[in-house]
């Protein structure tokens, strides 16, 4: 196992990923994987309702379109969030579009929610064998006009909820231009009423979330806080990756354009975490996201007051021995 995941890192990024998820999948497939790991035992959660076999589940990004549940599931996460998925298939940004950072155990990405379309998604999710918590997370196509958007959000959101178990609205990646802008005040209450609307038409009983970024003001995150605790949405997902590069030790890579994840993101995605638990005195469930690397980070998410927590580079840098690791501790 050590000697693959060195194999990996001297490979590109892309290509690591994709190799990593088809030799699980393998190992799955032939029933070879237990041999090789072991699952961490259950410790049930209850959060919006539905019962999680334990706290940790991967990010969004990991697995966009959904291929890989079965064998992510074998690994004992508590849940998985697949996605971000979009209406229409998309390639993404051109390559390269993710830098890993070993020495800083961070990712700088700029993907752009490159993906199968939602159709793909769905046939994954009405195919999987896995009965854990699966949730899918849902964007908007790149060249969707502000108004397309919205309906983008809404096509996803009543393709998939009868086979997820929770949907991600996510307003947050910094690779797709102007998605961000959800945020501000009018976009963000157009876009929550009209999935309020779509979840009365259609009777949704599926726990809505709403991903955020860690690079908002006080200000802009009190008017999210207002309208979540308004809306039907269950909660909040914080946070995406960031676009602010100050806290990276190597100076040079701060002009590199993407979203940074990993162990340079935990204090900011924290700090925002544990604001939105304080504000809204503690009546949004949140899920915390950014630079889990190990078990104290993880315990830093749940001191800050997360319910669930998920982890993506960790992931990536140190392989599936971490999920062990941290739901050991
Ligand atoms: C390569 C890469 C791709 C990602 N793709 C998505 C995505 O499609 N949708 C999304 O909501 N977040 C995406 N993310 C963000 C992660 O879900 C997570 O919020 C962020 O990386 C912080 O967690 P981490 O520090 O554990 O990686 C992506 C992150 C990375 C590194």
């Amino acid at each position: 196992m050590i000697t693959f995941l060195k194999i990996l890192r001297l490979l590109p990024p892309e290509i690591a990923h994709g190799l990593a998820l088809n030799a699980l999948n393998i190992l799955y497939r032939t029933r070879l994987l237990r041999f090789f790991y072991v699952k961490p035992k259950a410790n049930p959660q209850i959060f919006a309702g539905l019962t999680f076999q334990n706290m940790l589940g991967t990010a969004a990004g990991l697995d966009k379109n959904g291929d890989y549940i079965d064998c992510l599931g074998e690994l004992g996460f508590g849940f998985l969030e697949v996605g971000t998925v979009t209406p229409e298939k998309q390639y993404g940004n051109s390559k390269p579009r993710v830098f890993r950072y070993f020495e800083e155990n961070a990712i700088i990405n700029k993907l752009g929610f490159n993906n199968k379309g939602v159709d793909h998604l769905l046939k994954n999710l009405k195919s999987k064998k896995y009965d854990g918590i699966v949730g899918v997370n849902v964007g908007a196509n790149k060249w969707s006009s502000e108004k397309e958007r919205v309906q983008d959000y809404l096509l996803c959101i009543e393709k998939v909820y009868k086979h997820a178990d929770y949907i991600t609205v996510n307003i947050s990646s910094p690779n797709t231009p102007k998605l961000r802008e959800f945020h501000n005040e009018k976009n963000i209450t157009g876009l929550v009423d009209a999935i309020d609307l779509k979840v009365s038409e259609l009777n949704i009983q599926t726990p809505l979330l709403l991903k955020i970024s860690p690079d908002e003001s006080k200000e802009s995150i009190d008017r999210i806080i207002e309208v979540v605790k308004k809306s039907k949405f269950t909660g909040i997902i914080a946070t995406n990756t960031t676009i602010d590069k100050s806290s990276l030790s190597n100076s040079k890579l701060r002009d590199i354009d993407g979203g940074l994840s990993g162990e340079p993101l935990l204090k900011k995605s924290t700090d925002t975490l544990r604001y939105i638990k304080n504000k809204s005195d503690n009546q949004i469930p949140v899920i915390g996201v950014g630079g889990v690397m190990d078990s104290q980070s993880f315990n830093e998410k749940i001191q800050a007051g997360s319910s669930l927590v998920q982890i993506y580079t960790g992931f990536v840098i140190k392989g599936p021995s971490i999920v062990s690791e941290i739901l050991r501790n």
